[in-house]
């Protein structure tokens, strides 16, 4: 695997004519970052990955500075994946002088996730669209998991008119449950074994939606509470159209989301299931 961290090499090592899928990522890769990879490889004659924690898409508040980072690790395991080609440029290399010029989504950057991180969705599209216009890819892969950046990123290069296909990644869970993300690192060995909770309920609601159940705030509250009974302190427990991250209309059989976040201790976690029209996924 070719490790690349300046543009100007990036873009000489890149294949001219192949098919390049995208994979772009904060590192600290798990297997959900490596399903990835693998579905990109379904796509492409060439995989080219991203590592660069963005600050721009990080709060004040947020965990910028103690985001795991593990560059050694990760291109291991990329290598072991058969990814092409590497790019993880410092932040010198994608930002050499302040980033005046940012994509502004439009108004669903301020709700669910973006309600409790103002200007992350605005900080996630502007450096996806700067590393789709260094790697210019045929094809970009994005995790499930982080459902509201998928829209926001698809929508984008819809908009922008990109001749990008955007991909969705099923998420990858633990036996248990749990999403893989690199913030369970933050969990201690308690906050872990309760974590699967989250997981659960959303597939509660999901068997609650398939049953008929159409009193979404009631069950998204109801949901909410038990989170917060069990030490949990949650931002929103959503139940949403897909094709928008709208709240259903009533009498409406359309394809849902139930969406999630809430904080266990240090680590903040993020999850959905979807419903199809007809009640099942
Ligand atoms: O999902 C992520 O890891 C990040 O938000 C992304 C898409 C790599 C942009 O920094």
């Amino acid at each position: 695997m070719q490790i690349h961290s300046s543009i100007p090499e990036l873009r000489t090592a890149l294949p001219a004519g192949d098919r390049i899928a995208f994979v772009p990522t904060m590192g600290n890769l798990h297997a959900g970052h490596i399903a990835l990879m693998t579905q990109a490889r379904q796509h492409a004659t060439r995989v080219v990955a991203s590592i660069f924690v963005n600050r721009l898409q990080f709060g004040p508040n947020d965990d910028f500075d103690r985001y795991p980072r593990t560059l050694q690790a990760d291109c291991e395991k990329l290598a072991a994946a058969g990814v092409d080609l590497l790019f993880a440029p410092s932040e010198c290399e994608l930002y050499p002088e302040p980033q005046q010029y940012h994509v502004d989504p439009p108004e669903i950057q301020h709700q669910l996730d973006g309600a409790f991180r103002p200007g992350h969705f605005r900080g996630v599209a502007t450096v996806v669209l700067k590393l789709f216009n260094i790697v210019q890819p045929q094809v970009a892969l994005f995790g499930k998991k982080d459902y509201q950046q998928l829209m926001v990123l698809r929508n984008m290069t819809r908009q922008m008119a990109l001749p990008i296909e955007i991909v969705g990644g099923e998420t990858v869970r633990a036996e248990d449950g749990l999403a893989l993300s690199s913030r369970n690192a933050y969990l201690s060995p308690a906050e872990r074994a309760e974590a699967p909770r989250l997981h659960r309920l959303l597939t509660e609601i999901r068997t609650a939606v398939r049953a008929g159940e159409r009193n979404f705030v009631e069950i998204e509250n109801a949901a909410a509470s038990e989170l917060d009974r069990h030490g949990w302190k949650t931002d929103y427990v959503a139940v949403r159209r897909q094709s928008d991250l709208q709240p259903p209309e009533s009498g409406q059989d359309e394809p849902l989301v139930v969406l999630a976040a809430s904080r266990l201790g240090k680590a903040r976690l993020i999850d959905n299931v979807e419903i199809d029209a007809s009640g099942g996924h």
